[in-house]
């Protein structure tokens, strides 16, 4: 049966990582997959992640199935940490949260929603957006379309665009914002900005997708619910796909959620019966583990504050290699000026690198970027960083 059939292509992203761990090359550079790395390049495990792994390890009684929508008491920890606890929306009983495998799994199913529950529904995504985004939503048969975004002249938020755009949208569709650190820009509108796009939606009647994978890692856990809970204060109905890969470092423990706010409790209840229906069909119920350490960690006020602090740290040195890379290409050439890096804000930039000098990167240098010029600042390291700026200078 199957010798009739071509061959896929790689993952433009997680493709890049197959090939990076073929390279033989020892002073090879990865700033392809958005995964953190501390200034020695390795992705550990955090302390309170371990601790908490330790205790549930201690005290863990059966792994029977947990419900479809997950543990409840991780679905009150998320929807603490997105709204900030005691938000009239939680003491409204206007939210329900299901446990997804990662942010993936969680826009899977609020894709599989869509197209059962709102069929009419289109999909508005940024342009340009997470190169998975688009063919998540085309597996749940929903159509998506983009909307402008990122102005690559002048690598700042085309924000007079993006209004534009959205007030063209036609009342009942569905409009996907990244909650905060972009990807792949880097490029967040201001709290005042979201203001703005929050009441336009609210009046034109745009259900708001958030695409909340980063909370943490730009300017800080509350700085950066900013943009949610301005749709929050426009009363908007929502659904929050958050990821607890990148801020707890689970990555493989595939750990995220989905949470729906509705106008009342009446109405939450209706969409969340049929959610759990999508949950249903599609995986059963969710994995425990990473949900379990989440809960852990967020119910004890000292591994909090630990992770807090370990989070705090994640965050400053993305930062800071940020301001040490724009420092360093400035040293080394004139011919592109890279301070826009400082502004910006996550994992990501779009460097402004061709399709033609990523080629040249990776094959001359080892360095390893997407195809799209996108670049994960969390890559970069004291130690790769003259490398790393010789060979972008080399090639531009
Ligand atoms: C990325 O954009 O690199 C991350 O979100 C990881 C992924 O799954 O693509």
């Amino acid at each position: 049966m199957f010798d009739r059939l071509n061959a896929a292509p790689p993952d433009a992203i997680l493709g890049l990582t197959e090939a990076f761990k073929k390279d033989p090359n020892p002073a090879k550079i990865n700033l392809g997959v958005g995964v953190y790395r501390d200034e020695k390049g390795a992705t550990p495990i955090l302390e309170s992640v371990k601790r908490a792994e330790a205790k549930l390890l201690d005290q863990e009684s059966t792994k029977t199935y947990v419900g479809i929508p997950g543990d409840a008491a991780y679905g009150v920890k998320v929807r603490d940490m997105l709204f900030g606890a005691g938000h009239e929306i939680i003491a409204g009983g206007r939210a329900a949260t299901a446990h997804t495998p990662g942010g993936t799994g969680a826009l899977r199913v609020a894709g599989d929603f869509i197209h059962t529950m709102l069929p009419e529904a289109t999909i508005w995504l940024s342009s340009p957006t997470w190169a998975n985004h688009p063919a998540v939503f085309k597996a749940a048969g929903v159509e998506t379309r983009t909307y402008p975004y990122y102005d690559a002249a002048n690598k700042a938020l085309d924000f007079d665009g993006m209004m534009a755009g959205l007030r063209e949208i036609p009342a009942g569709d569905v409009v996907l914002l990244h909650g905060c650190c972009h990807n792949p820009t880097g490029v967040d509108p201001s709290p005042a900005q979201w203001n703005a796009i929050a009441t336009l939606m609210k009046e034109r009647g745009l259900l708001p997708l958030i695409d909340f994978a980063y909370q943490g890692l730009g300017d800080g856990l509350e700085e950066d619910a900013a943009g949610l809970r301005a749709f929050c204060a426009a009363g908007c109905e929502l659904l929050i796909c958050n990821s607890f890969s990148k801020n707890f470092g689970l990555y493989n423990e595939r750990v995220g959620a989905l949470t729906v706010v509705a106008a009342t409790p009446e109405d939450l209840g209706k969409a969340f019966s049929n959610l759990k229906v999508c949950v249903r069909s599609n995986y059963s119920n969710p994995p425990f583990h990473g949900g379990a350490v989440v809960n852990e960690i967020l119910g004890d006020p000292e591994l909090t504050a630990l992770w807090q602090r370990e989070l705090a740290a994640m965050r400053d040195r993305i930062n800071g290699m940020r301001r040490l890379f724009a420092d360093t290409m400035r040293a080394k050439t004139d011919k592109m000026d890279f301070s826009f890096l400082t502004g910006e804000r996550g994992m990501f930039s779009m460097s402004g690198l061709g399709k033609d000098q990523v080629k040249a990167l990776r094959e001359q240098y080892s360095i390893y970027i997407v195809g799209s010029g996108r670049i994960n600042v969390a890559g970069m390291t004291e130690a790769n960083m003259d490398v790393l700026c010789s060979a972008i200078a080399a090639v531009l």
